[in-house]
């Protein structure tokens, strides 16, 4: 059975893939560059893999926590800011312009979301 500290790792993995993806294809864009497909492939597999292990680490916790059943309503907007940033990539591709302000925006929303994981607070 894989225990509360395994799925944390596997959460932390998620976020480590999750902006390694994102530099990859803000910095690459930002310099104007277009990606070869291989190299493209490898940014967003990242992206999306960090993505995928983000939910099943924190699926995993909640499970390990007790708290699967009747999910307390931070777990919805953790689930909102990762909607967000799944998407964002696709603006970390195309606005190469909004280069900073996605950097400073992106580091908010998971701060925030570290936090709300963190503090679990009750609203
Ligand atoms: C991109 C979005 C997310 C980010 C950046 C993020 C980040 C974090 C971080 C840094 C922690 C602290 C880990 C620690 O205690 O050392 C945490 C905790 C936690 N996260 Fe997330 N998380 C995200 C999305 C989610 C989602 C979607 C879920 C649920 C499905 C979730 C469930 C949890 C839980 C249950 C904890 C508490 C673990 C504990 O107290 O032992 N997170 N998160």
């Amino acid at each position: 059975m894989i225990d509360l500290n395994t799925y944390k790792l596997i959460h932390l993995i998620g976020l480590m893939l999750l902006f390694f993806g994102f530099g990859g294809v803000l910095v690459t864009s930002y310099a104007g560059f277009t990606l070869p497909k291989k190299a493209r492939i490898f940014a967003m597999m990242s992206h999306g893999i960090g993505l995928l292990f983000i939910l099943l680490g924190g699926f995993g916790m909640l499970a390990r926590l007790g708290l699967a059943k009747d999910m307390p309503s931070w777990v919805y907007s953790k689930l909102l800011i990762w909607l967000v940033l799944g998407g964002a990539i696709a603006l970390a591709k195309r606005k190469a312009d909004l280069a900073w302000t996605m950097l400073i925006s992106f580091i908010i929303l998971a701060s925030t979301a570290a936090f709300i994981g963190l503090t679990k607070p009750v609203f």
